[in-house]
This record gives C-alpha cells, sequence and structure tokens, in this order.
C-alpha cells in the first residue's frame, strides 16, 4: 500500500518498513505498524527540512555511511516517546528506598562510594527523583551526605538531555504525586521560577547528565562501575535480540550485588539470564549475584 499525503509525497510500506528498520538498527526502538502515518508526517517534515523530494533520497541520508548528516539522529529524536514524570513508578521507588539503598550502603561502607544510572533518562525527572531519595533518606543524615555519590542521567535525544541540564520543569512533570507530597517536594527541591520550577543546587550537585545511545558498544566506557542502573520504559519499544544486547552492557556495568530495575511492563521472567530475581514488597527487582571473587558466570545467558 502506498499512501500520499496533501505534499503528493507517496510512502509506502516498503517506505515504512526500511526507515523503521534503520531506526531499530540504530536505537533499538522498533515501531509498530500503527506508527505508519506518524512516521510518514515526520518523514515529510524532515524531509521538506532537508530539501529531499524522494523517500528513497532521504533513505540515504540515514545511511550510516553518512553519519555525518546526523539526520538519523534527528529523525529518532522526532520518534521516541519521552514521557517521563517525577517519582514516575513509586511503588518501585519505594522499594528502592525501603530495601536496596540501605542494603547497597552496609555493601560500600568500605568505600564510601554510591554509582547511581538512569538509563534512558528523558528529561531528567527520574534521576532527579533518585537524587531526591536519596537526601530523603534517613541514611543521608547519619554519613550518607558525606560519601561519593553519583547519579547519572543519559538518554539519546539531546534535547532531552539539555532539557535535563537545565532542570527546569512545568507543573505536569509532578503530575505522579499527591497533592500535599507534590507541595512538599516543590518546597524542599525546587525554586519557583515563573511558571515553572527549578531544580535546588544542592540535588543538582548530585546529578549529571549524558548524551548517550545505549546500542553504542563504546558508550559505556564513558564512566565506571554502577551500584544500581533504572532503566524504565525503555527496553519495552526494543524488539528482544537487542534488549537482550542491552542487558548484558548493563549487567557488565553493574557491580556486584548491585541492582537492575525495569518499568513495570518490562521484566526478564522467561529470559535466560545470570541476573538474580528478588521479589520486593511491591516491586520485582534484578541482582547481580556472585561474591566479591567474581559474578555468575557469563554461560547464564540465552543463546
Ligand atoms: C518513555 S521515556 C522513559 C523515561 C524514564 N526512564 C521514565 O520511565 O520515566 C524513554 C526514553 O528512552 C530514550 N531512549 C530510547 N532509545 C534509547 C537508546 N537507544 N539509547 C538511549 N536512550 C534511548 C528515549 O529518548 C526516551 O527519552
Amino acid at each position: 500500500m502506498s499512501v500520499t499525503g496533501g505534499d503528493g509525497v507517496p510512502f509506502s510500506d516498503r517506505d515504512f518498513a526500511a526507515i523503521r528498520d534503520v531506526i531499530t538498527g540504530y536505537c533499538g526502538i522498533s515501531l509498530s505498524d500503527d506508527y505508519h502515518a506518524r512516521l510518514r508526517r515526520v518523514v515529510m517534515t524532515r524531509m521538506s527540512r532537508c530539501g529531499m523530494d524522494t523517500v528513497t533520497d532521504y533513505l540515504r541520508l540515514l545511511s550510516p555511511t553518512m553519519p555525518e548528516s546526523g539526520e538519523l539522529l534527528r529523525l529518532v529524536e522526532e520518534v521516541a516517546n519521552t514521557e517521563t514524570y517525577f517519582f514516575r513508578e513509586d511503588f518501585q521507588l519505594q522499594a528502592l528506598a525501603r530495601d536496596i539503598l540501605p542494603e547497597l550502603i552496609k555493601l560500600r561502607e568500605p568505600r564510601r562510594r554510591l554509582s547511581l544510572w538512569s538509563a534512558g533518562c528523558s528529561s531528567g525527572e527520574e534521576p532527579y527523583t533518585l537524587a531526591m531519595l536519596l537526601q530523603m533518606s534517613p541514611l543521608w543524615a547519619r554519613g550518607l551526605d558525606r560519601w561519593e555519590i553519583r547519579v547519572l542521567g543519559t538518554d539519546i535525544n539531546r534535547r532531552m538531555v539539555r532539557k535535563a541540564r537545565a532542570g527546569r520543569y512545568r507543573p505536569s512533570s509532578f503530575k505522579g504525586l499527591t497533592e500535599p507530597r507534590r507541595r512538599a517536594i516543590q518546597a524542599r527541591f525546587f525554586r519557583v521560577e515563573g511558571d515553572l520550577f527549578s531544580v535546588d543546587t544542592e540535588l543538582r550537585g548530585l546529578v549529571s547528565f549524558l548524551h548517550l545511545n545505549l546500542l553504542d558498544r563504546d558508550g559505556a566506557g564513558l564512566f565506571g562501575e554502577m551500584d544500581i542502573i533504572l532503566c524504565r520504559n525503555v527496553l519495552m519499544y526494543f524488539p528482544l535480540p537487542v534488549r537482550m544486547r542491552v542487558l548484558r552492557a548493563f549487567y557488565q556495568k553493574l557491580a556486584v550485588g548491585g541492582y537492575l530495575l525495569l518499568g513495570h511492563s518490562e521484566n526478564l521472567l522467561g529470559l535466560k539470564t545470570p541476573f538474580e530475581v528478588h521479589r520486593l514488597k511491591d516491586a520485582l527487582v534484578y541482582r547481580k549475584g556472585g561474591s566479591v571473587f567474581g559474578a555468575h558466570s557469563d554461560s547464564r545467558w540465552e543463546r
């Protein structure tokens, strides 16, 4: 089938499939057939910006042999779902604060260093939430505030990374909170700037942001071992082989004893991985087991 828009440019099922496959190969995101009309609109806009008349010409711009065009990344930035808000899936975050943090803090006491990574952080609400959880923990006043703490947020979308670094948010970013909690969080961690809420300096100091494609093989080499990785509402858009590839990279990046948290519609059940599955009161979480002498063997991965 070929759909021709008001702009007169045909966009066939084959065009859709070709562009969708290029996107999946680059960043993992796999668009369902329902996305046909939306992708057509985005592609038409991008083509007119780039001065291209046919989808075939535009596809050449997306080729891995033309990375300097930057067009593939621009297209991905248009299609990726970037929905996020503070304290999203709070039941899991409460499990993190109640069960995981105290355990890890005991484990890491000798080195007094803790690293958390929000992978696919969009505009930054998730990593700032992690920093708030740390500062709200009773352990903060009992010495955690003197640890070397690093919360890293990464995303493929440069616009979102810029927004995250700016740290200024609309009221809609607080939609996951009840009214009294929203007010308390805003009063403690934000400054009002007109219609926006700006993250306060102390919280900002704990968090840094990087532009990173999770499929970039060298990317995670830019930073060290992690104690906690949150990758929520990201892997659900990836086909299974890509999901497995990213999970392997997370496993390598985690310190022994570290935890991986996924979104509520994403889980490792039924997949063969070396992660230990832990059922906390309200959440399923995944731990890199093993001892100080090393992690579980790599042979536990699905082939
Ligand atoms: C739906 S948002 C989720 C944000 C946050 N984790 C949450 O749960 O609220 C998904 C984010 O993943 C990012 N993303 C998708 N594919 C990615 C990739 N290959 N590398 C890095 N980020 C990616 C998107 O740009 C988007 O900002």
